[in-house]
């Protein structure tokens, strides 16, 4: 089997409804707060991909029960605190920044070193953003340089602590959260705006979390603690693995889709917001609240007339996973986009900023960049003749997936490298486009 696709044909008009990939995020929360809880906790609908795999691997390590039985995956706790190991080990969170990131939160009170590792893309993430507020917990950690491997050797002498969060980082906030919760005493958060699935599961399972909002910022406090039981868990759908086909159907002609079932908590949806902004034609249906999470179907037309953004940078949060296709839109708007401050973007699996600029500018766009601002210059009639090769993108999936899209919206013949790379989040994102009627070898 080739590791690349080819496309050479964009996609002819649909009219469907489809199922995506589970949460990623959610997923990976469901599996590490279920191996701190006690007793046997049942996830329903849990993304089969690397990176959930990965956080499976990770806690039956640390000496937790994990069975797949049906479709459900059954997990079994020992409480906080009840890590059951009898030596250092070392632990690969592959390609995972938010596993990688958020067990650390967990391994505070564990007195072995454990020594976690990641591939290649994970290598290269920055993790003084997680060692430095941990140090303060009074957690032994080191990095190699500010990078991976970390080896952390936990304490039973934890003290809460005060911790000011202002890259709007969801892995942060949440690492430093589930430290909170194996720490006695009340840590205390101010975060700028973030995706919330850790708070609104610390609600879910009654733990003692206190949240005050303002327009930007977040004002949390957890209590430590305190044991919480086994929980059920049904996981909805990725709005970032909808995104793919919220924007193909939104550049492609005379189509329509209904994405079923997706989490669309305002922390997560600022993707609509943009692309509402832009006159995309996007509704969002059938709203209810399953396990603490707004999940609904997300309905998406061809829009023909879509407009230049000037993009509010509280916004970037919302939609920090899905700026490669939301730029794809912005190449085919009637005029100038405008984003800024999206520096975080370089410090994703790849340095995506940079990867869009260059491939952006392939396909004939004029963009501007002045440090992390971004000014894209759209081209209604943006179509696309040439060979387009994708490749050295250190097997970012987003990037594997943008490329796809851009290649069934504007035409051209792409060669697209490394597509084993949708295993990390989406691993039936080509049979889907085949289920639209896209074509690919
Ligand atoms: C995630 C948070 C975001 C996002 C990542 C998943 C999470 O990262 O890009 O894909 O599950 O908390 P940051 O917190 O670094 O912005």
């Amino acid at each position: 089997m080739p590791k690349y696709i080819k496309i050479l044909s964009k996609i002819n008009p649909y009219n469907k409804t489809i199922y995506v990939a589970s949460d990623k995020s959610i997923s990976i929360r469901a599996v590490l707060l279920a191996s701190q809880a006690i007793g046997t906790s049942t996830i329903s609908n849990i993304l089969e991909s690397e990176d959930v795999l990965s956080a499976i691997k990770s806690i039956k390590k640390l000496g937790v029960e994990c069975k797949k039985i049906g479709k459900k995956y059954k997990i079994k706790g020992y409480g906080l605190n009840g890590y059951n190991i009898n030596k250092n080990i070392v632990i690969n969170a592959g390609n995972s920044g938010t596993l990688a990131r958020l067990i650390l939160g967990l391994l505070v009170k564990v007195e072995k070193v454990v020594k976690l590792v990641g591939d290649k893309s994970l290598s290269k993430r920055d993790f003084s953003r997680i060692t430095e507020p941990l140090k303060e917990f009074g957690v032994n950690i080191k990095s190699k340089g500010n990078s991976l491997p970390v080896e952390i050797l936990g304490t039973k002498f934890l003290t809460p602590i005060d911790y000011i969060e202002t890259r709007g980082s969801a892995q942060c906030k949440s690492a430093v959260m589930l430290a909170a919760l194996n720490t006695p005493g009340i840590t205390r958060i101010k975060a700028y705006k973030s995706r919330d699935h850790t708070e609104r599961m610390f609600k879910y399972l009654k733990l003692p979390i206190k949240i005050k909002s303002t327009k930007n910022l977040d004002l949390i406090e957890v209590t430590g603690l305190e044991q919480f039981k086994a929980f059920n868990y049904v996981i909805p759908g990725d709005i970032s693995s909808s995104a793919f086909f919220i924007v193909l159907t939104i550049l492609s002609k005379n189509s329509k889709i209904r994405i079923k079932n997706i989490n669309v908590n305002k922390s997560r949806i600022g993707i609509i917001t943009i692309l509402k902004k832009m006159n995309c034609k996007i509704k969002v249906e059938n709203k209810k609240i399953y396990n603490g999470e707004e999940v609904a179907d997300i309905i998406v037309r061809s829009s023909m007339n879509i407009r230049g953004i000037n993009c509010p940078s509280n916004l970037n949060s919302a939609s920090i996973d899905e700026f490669l296709v939301i730029f794809l839109v912005a190449a085919k708007a009637k005029g100038t986009s405008y984003f800024k401050n999206l520096g975080e973007l370089n410090k994703k699996e790849s340095p995506r900023l940079d990867i869009s600029i260059n491939m952006l500018k392939k396909l004939g766009i004029k963009i501007e960049r002045k440090k992390n601002d971004l000014k894209i210059f759209g081209n209604p009639k943006l179509k696309i003749k040439k060979n387009i090769h994708v490749k050295d993108y250190l097997k970012d999936h987003r990037v594997f997936m943008m490329s796809c899209i851009a290649a069934l919206s504007f035409g051209g013949n792409w060669k697209i490298e490394d597509k084993d790379s949708i295993n990390t989040s989406f691993p039936s994102f080509l049979k889907i486009l085949k289920k639209l009627g896209a074509k690919f070898n």
